[in-house]
């Protein structure tokens, strides 16, 4: 059966983009069957609505309290049985009991090298800290914050130059392409994580992921 992709994302959706592109082209393993935003006017729900994709809007905004808007995205997200929930620049922090319902199949890229630059704002750190080269990881997700373990990792160049925004737009080419990648593998059953860690084919990951420029 095809495998089920469900993505949660609060903006413009060019993650989720490159993730549909894949799908399409045959090489995400599966197909994406809904696409949920917290954010109304997000351009990822208009992305997915051309493509024909199911939709969802749930707006933190109209509930009391995190746990309030976790459950109702859980269940939305039960209904559509995913082989793997993928948060594509998704703006929220997750609770404790949503991240442990999904465990092993929740999915997230981080724009920085982790585990440099938790949080906001990773361009501008790299920069600050004179970094020669910044990135994008994805990982699997775990209550601490971009702290689960990595999956694959592409790295680019810091150039003489930068602001924040060339670095942006420059490690967001990266992302477009590792997240697909990183997909295939997890619905393609090539990845095992247990307390010793994560396993690729069998094989323990580099702590960092794979680099992607080694990636297959
Ligand atoms: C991406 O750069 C993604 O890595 C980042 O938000 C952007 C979303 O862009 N995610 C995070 O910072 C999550 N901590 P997109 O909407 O065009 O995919």
């Amino acid at each position: 059966m095809t495998k089920r992709v469900a993505v949660l994302l609060s903006g413009r959706g060019s993650n989720f983009q490159s993730l549909l592109n894949a799908s399409l082209e045959g090489s995400l393993g599966g197909g994406i069957s809904l696409v949920i935003s917290n954010r109304p006017g997000a351009g990822g729900l208009c992305i997915a609505q051309d493509a024909g994709i199911e939709t969802a809007l749930i707006d933190h905004q109209r509930y009391p309290s995190r746990e309030a808007f976790d459950q109702d995205l859980a269940g939305a997200l039960d209904n559509a049985h995913p082989d793997l929930v993928v948060l594509a620049g998704f703006m929220r922090i997750l609770t404790p009991e949503f991240v442990a319902r999904f465990s092993g199949r929740l999915m997230n890229i981080h724009p920085s090298l982790l585990p440099l630059y938790p949080g906001l704002h990773t361009h501008q750190r790299a920069l600050d800290n004179g970094d020669s080269h910044a990135g994008a990881t994805v990982h699997y997700v775990t209550g601490e914050l971009d702290g689960g373990p990595p999956v694959l990792q592409a790295r680019v160049p810091v150039n003489s130059g930068d602001d924040a925004n060339a670095l942006a737009a420059r490690v967001l080419a990266m992302e477009h392409q590792i997240y697909p990648v990183a997909v295939n593998w997890h619905l393609g059953g090539r990845l095992a994580w247990s307390d010793g860690g994560l396993l690729k084919d069998g094989l323990p990951m580099p702590p960092s992921g794979e680099l992607w420029k080694n990636a297959s």
